[in-house]
């Protein structure tokens, strides 16, 4: 095995930190501790809930696992152009379920996210892998600042989107929709694209037995994602009958690492920023006769959702 394949995937992860993000970072810190990724830092953006609570939920999850040494850094607390509107009726108004975890002794860093994803990325050029999995604010901030950026990073990797339909409209998925304008400056960037959308991740989820063991387990993981994660699993039986619970932000981070679990195509993907309908779509070229001329994306379509939920579900019990 030569050098470059034993090098590990260097990650960053952007968060709204909401009861996903929450599982998703216990993901990316199993992932880490079997060797598979490094987190070089988590940055917080406003979205599921506002920037001071998204960012104090990530510190109080990394300290909960016992990591509290990886750094958190503070990004946007409004979209780069339209109106802010949280998701308490998905996250409640804390952002995790309104269950309270002990506060993070790490010191809080003041730096702004982009300049500090800016100068990770300088140190390690070509080699950071940044996963959104929020509304792509920070993200959009770094690029527009830092023209250079789109050459120092791998690839980036998003929960957001959806090649058809939408959860906040019918045509948009809400960290899309949240900061279209964002999210269009990250569509257009010119780094290599993995899009994880609903198409996917409405396949990744834990089911009913496999949630019934989480609740049952004393682990802090088990207990917080089980209660906090009340309201979207009352909304999924409420809209679909199934009584199942979503896990979209873990997607992009189990792809960085496995990607064998996932299947997608690559396609041309942009987003609309205007529209009172449409605003927020991704707009994939994939199966359509007229082609956008560049294939930007990977757009993954379906999981083996047996082997996704069997890491995440290990995941939250490891905490
Ligand atoms: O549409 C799902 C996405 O919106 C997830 O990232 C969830 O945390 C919310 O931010
Ligand atoms: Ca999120």
């Amino acid at each position: 095995m030569n050098e470059q394949s034993r090098e590990i995937p260097l990650i960053w992860i952007d968060a709204d930190t909401g009861v996903d993000d929450a599982a998703a970072l216990m993901t990316a810190l199993l992932l880490e501790k079997k060797g598979l990724l490094k987190l070089m830092g988590i940055s917080a953006v406003c979205g599921n809930v506002e920037l001071e609570k998204t960012f104090e939920n990530a510190r109080n999850v990394l300290y909960m696992a016992g990591r509290e040494d990886i750094k958190v850094w503070p990004g946007a607390d409004r979209p780069r152009l339209v109106e802010y509107h949280p998701a308490y009726h998905v996250h409640g108004e804390n952002g995790l379920g309104g269950e309270i975890l002990q506060e993070s002794p790490a010191p809080r860093e003041t730096k702004p996210a982009w300049e500090a994803l800016y100068e990770c990325a300088k140190a390690h050029p070509g080699r950071l892998e940044l996963i959104l999995i929020g509304p792509e604010t920070n993200a959009s901030i770094a690029l527009d600042l830092y023209p250079d950026l789109t050459g120092l990073l791998k690839r980036i990797l998003v929960m957001g989107g959806a090649e058809y339909g939408g959860n906040v409209t019918s045509s948009a998925e809400f960290n899309i929709w949240a900061d279209p304008h964002a999210a269009q400056t990250v569509f257009k960037s010119g780094v290599p694209l993995v899009m994880c959308g609903l198409d996917v991740t409405m396949k990744a989820f834990l089911n009913a037995a496999e949630m019934k063991e989480i609740e049952s387990h004393p682990g802090h993981g088990s207990r917080l994602i089980s209660r906090a994660s009340t309201r979207a699993r009352e909304l999924m039986r409420a809209s679909s009958g199934e009584t199942a619970y979503v896990v979209h932000d873990a997607c992009p981070v189990i792809y960085a690492v496995c990607p064998k679990i996932f299947t997608g195509a690559e396609a041309g993907v942009f987003v609309e920023t205007r529209g009172p309908l449409t605003r927020g779509k991704t707009v994939s070229d994939r199966i359509t006769d007229i082609k956008f001329g560049i294939k930007n994306a990977t757009v993954v379509l379906d999981v083996d959702r047996e082997r996704f939920a069997g890491i995440v579900r290990e995941a939250i019990m490891s905490v």
